[in-house]
């Protein structure tokens, strides 16, 4: 069987009631597009579905793949473990409070989607967030962040099924250890974290009252001077957010790619003195510990990467921390290609630029 799903053969076998799917094309459920082929494949819409898994003898204590949008990983092979695709659906107002109003998705709800509806509720404080590809349960796993804004500052609690016992755990923000593009739920078990060993599949948001505005970015700053809108509501910062993005960013269902393919490296402010010294036209941002994070796409883009290809795998044009599928690019292009950019980074700065998407 190849790895390009045309000759897909599916062959379904029942365990406990649960669908178990074999030799599925992964294509269509990533972002950026790359073939791969899951040879087991459950999709997941309750706990009692991951409980069915767990209790099947052949496929119990085997590996597993927690796959939700396919917006933040990059296939390099095909997957050794069963994969889970997250689709339990929902969602409700959970609670409304003088101090905030707690709304609740089902992890398989698109992301933007569930932005959406909050706000045409009434419900604003996730404006910010807007247009960010994948869904609701992968949103915790990286602390998607995006114009002044991270998960973590709306975030209540969520639900997961440990992947050994089939409990259901809630989780505050504490026990997701929340770090900028970075949780438990993406460090390995050596590390304490619960990579593999826990689904996700209800997310909890507090959304403040009264509704302020988060502004202060820069993109955000510009609109209010171009439009001489200086106290925007939600809404308009819904609507400016969503076009900053799709006059920056790929849209996934057009050009296949994974967001920013790197995080924004954190330097002492002893070694942004020392790179400012050669290039004094870096993009930094001075954090309350006194360190500073540099502008990876500022970087890259120093280094001449913004437009190049290695095979079909390219740097976008309008921001090069987006790597982007030119058309039938393989994972291994894509790794390739990001180890030219880390490559030629580290020998111009000496800074190793991390991977965002978890690399499969
Ligand atoms: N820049 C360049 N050249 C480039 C790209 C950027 O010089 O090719 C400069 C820009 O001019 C700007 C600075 O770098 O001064 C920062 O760029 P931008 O505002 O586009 O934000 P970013 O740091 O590149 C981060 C997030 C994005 C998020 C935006 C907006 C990370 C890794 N990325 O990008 O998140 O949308 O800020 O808040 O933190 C994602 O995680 O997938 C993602 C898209």
């Amino acid at each position: 069987m190849d790895s390009t799903g045309s000759s897909l053969e599916r062959t379904r076998a029942p365990a406990h009631g649960l669908e178990i799917e074999h030799e599925v094309s992964l294509r269509e459920l990533n972002s950026f597009g790359l073939p791969a082929m899951a040879h087991s494949l459950v999709r997941v819409k309750s706990e009692g579905d991951v409980r069915r898994l767990l209790a099947d003898p052949a496929y119990g204590t085997a590996p597993k793949l927690v796959l939700g949008g396919g917006s933040n990983l990059v296939f390099s092979r095909d997957p050794q473990a069963v994969v889970l695709r997250v689709e339990v659906a929902g969602r409700r107002l959970v609670a409304e409070r003088p101090d905030a109003w707690i709304v609740e998705a089902g992890a398989g709800e698109t992301w933007h989607e569930f932005v959406a509806w909050t706000l045409a509720q009434g419900w604003p404080g996730l404006e910010n967030l807007a247009l960010i590809p994948g869904t609701v349960g992968a949103a915790p796993v990286q602390n998607i962040g995006a114009y002044g804004l991270e998960l973590a500052d709306r975030f209540e609690s969520l639900d997961a099924v440990d992947l050994v016992t089939g409990r259901t755990v809630t989780l505050d923000a504490r026990a997701c250890a929340f770090g900028y593009r970075d949780s438990v739920f993406k460090r390995d078990a050596i590390d304490g974290g619960l990579s593999g060993k826990s689904l996700i599949t209800r997310v909890r948001l507090r959304l403040p009252r009264p509704w302020t505005p988060v502004l202060g970015y820069l993109d955000l700053e510009r609109r209010m001077n171009e439009t001489g809108n200086r106290a925007p509501d939600a809404r308009t910062l819904f609507d400016w957010v969503c076009a900053i993005r799709r006059a920056k960013l790929p849209d996934p269902a057009q050009i296949g790619n994974a967001g920013s393919f790197f995080k924004n490296p954190i330097v002492s402010a002893e070694q942004c003195r020392d790179i400012i010294g050669r290039d004094p036209e870096i993009v930094h941002y001075p954090l309350p510990d006194g360190r500073v994070k540099l502008a990876a796409g500022w970087l890259i883009d120093a280094c001449g990467w913004k437009g190049k290809s290695v095979g079909r795998a390219g740097v976008y044009e309008r921001q090069a921390l987006v790597l982007v599928n030119r058309g039938g690019a393989t994972g291994a292009e894509v790794v390739a290609l990001a180890r030219a950019i880390q490559e030629s980074v580290y020998g111009r700065f000496g800074i190793r630029l991390e991977p965002e998407p978890v690399i499969v």
